[in-house]
């Protein structure tokens, strides 16, 4: 089926290249052109594990194109996919410009009905208003326009493997038409006809469930998913406060509840809390969608304050330890969010070095993908691609994000050429004993120190 992506960020990219590799044949379009440059000549702008060889292989095969001419792409799918930005205004509620400007594009271009969905993070009741901006501005006729939501679960850095093997796919709508073009183009991921990057021919035999619902009700599950999730994240932390008052070990306790299926063992991971594009927006566009709704959402607000206050418990952690933080030389490992993405912002590491900077520690970073993006909110730290430079002579390291090559560091040989064995992990990464037994003072989350 040919089919029009709007937006290329992270959404946007990850979807059109797997649908493309689904056998789709796909257009996309950004409203920044560099961008779309870029691509044409085959740069990807952003980094996620294997999405080079799928837009790659897309091109080769020519199943994906890229034009920076919105018309030229609205016109040229029967299905569009709207994945451009919803970021937070300072209210919290969702910033639904952009998506308001590709409605009114869509209906000034389109020359031939479309189905037009939604894959951009929205609160509920958008698709009504994008239903009302389409018929509004379109130039009548007998053009018709069908909305549908399509909300995305990638996560960032598993982005492709979560497109080709997601655990449901939810798919909103208010027409059969809708309902069955979506079901044609999801059909090849359902039955798993398509050339995985990641299994080499081994796919993960796990069935994935394509769900019919409303379009209010895809758009809830979406804020409903992602809120739930970081709720247990705060849950999880606030569990390791308490185990450090009462002397007991945050991952046997979290394991242990994690193994009752009813709970489950993931998103309890304790530590320096939740960053992304995701979480914290979301969170503060369901607590300002259900107010304007009339639902004081008080549990979601607990959360984010506990997640806020995470830097805080960090910081005691690091002044008891370093004791006094100006003129002392700080490695800082991890500059993502999370592990496998280049990803930054509301990485919880930016505000570690903002308030580093503040109290005059020299702060020396490392971080395997996101350097370079952080150069342009701290020109003035040093950079390292390798770990153990930033660990040369530092009076402390402190560990803000989970990468595998943070996990698997050399710490006997680190400590070798450290001023001080300090490590204070905001992830947990390593075991107690083991840092004691290389007479590392070692602080972390939630676990007795030995
Ligand atoms: C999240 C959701 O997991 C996706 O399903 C969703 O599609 C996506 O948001 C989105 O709305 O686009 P993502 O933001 O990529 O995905 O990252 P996650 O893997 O969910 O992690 C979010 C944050 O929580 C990271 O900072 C991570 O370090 C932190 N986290 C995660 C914890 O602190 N503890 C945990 O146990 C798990």
């Amino acid at each position: 089926m040919r089919l029009t992506v709007i937006g290329c960020g992270y959404v946007g990219l990850v979807t059109g290249a797997c649908l493309a590799a689904a056998g789709h044949e796909v257009f996309c379009t950004d409203i920044d052109s560099k961008r779309i440059d870029q691509l044409k000549v085959g740069k990807v702008p952003i980094y996620e594990e294997h999405l080079e060889e799928v837009l790659n292989h897309a091109v080769a095969e020519k199943k994906i194109s890229y034009t920076s001419d919105p018309g030229e792409a609205i016109r040229a799918g029967e299905v569009i996919f709207i994945c451009v930005g919803t970021p937070p205004k300072n209210s919290g509620e969702a910033d639904l410009s952009a998506i308001d400007h590709v409605a009114r594009q869509i209906a000034q271009e389109a020359q031939a009905s479309k189905i037009v969905v939604e894959k951009s993070t929205v609160p509920a009741l958008t698709g009504k208003q994008l239903q009302k901006a389409l018929a509004a501005y379109s130039r009548g006729g007998d053009m018709k326009f069908h909305v549908a939501s399509n909300p995305e679960f990638l996560r960032e850095g598993t982005a492709v493997g979560d497109f080709f093997h997601p655990d449901r796919i939810v798919v909103g709508v208010e027409d059969e038409v809708s309902a069955k073009k979506l079901r044609e183009i999801y059909a090849p991921i359902l039955q798993k006809k398509f050339s995985c990057p990641i299994h080499a021919g081994k796919c993960p035999d796990a069935p994935s469930e394509l769900l019919i619902t409303t379009i209010n009700s895809a758009e809830l599950i979406k804020h409903a998913s992602n809120s739930f999730l970081a709720l247990k994240i705060s849950y999880a932390n606030v569990i390791a406060d308490l185990c450090e008052r009462i002397g007991a070990d945050v991952e046997e306790v979290t394991h242990a509840m994690g193994l009752d299926p009813r709970i489950g063992t993931q998103f309890l991971k304790a530590g320096l809390g939740f960053g992304g594009f995701c979480f914290p927006k979301d969170i503060q566009a369901f607590i300002h969608l259900s107010s304007s709704m009339g639902i004081d959402f008080e549990m979601l607000k607990a959360a984010e304050t506990v997640n806020k206050q995470r830097i805080d418990r960090y910081f005691e952690k690091i002044h008891k330890a370093l004791w006094v933080v100006k003129g002392k030389r700080v490695a800082v490992l991890g500059l993502a969010f999370k592990a496998n993405t280049d990803d930054i912002r509301f990485a919880p590491a930016l505000e570690v070095i903002r308030r580093l900077l503040a109290e005059g520690a020299e702060v020396h970073a490392s971080d395997p993908e996101a350097i370079s993006r952080t150069k342009a909110f701290f020109p003035n730290i040093t950079y390292h691609e390798d770990p153990y430079e930033a660990l040369k002579g530092a009076d402390a390291a402190l560990v803000c994000t989970e990468w595998k090559s943070f996990r698997e560091l050399d710490w006997e040989r680190a400590g070798k050429f450290m001023a001080r064995r300090l490590v204070i992990d905001g992830r947990n990464l390593y075991s107690p004993q083991t840092m004691q037994k290389l007479d590392f003072d070692y602080h972390c989350f939630g676990r007795p120190q030995h």
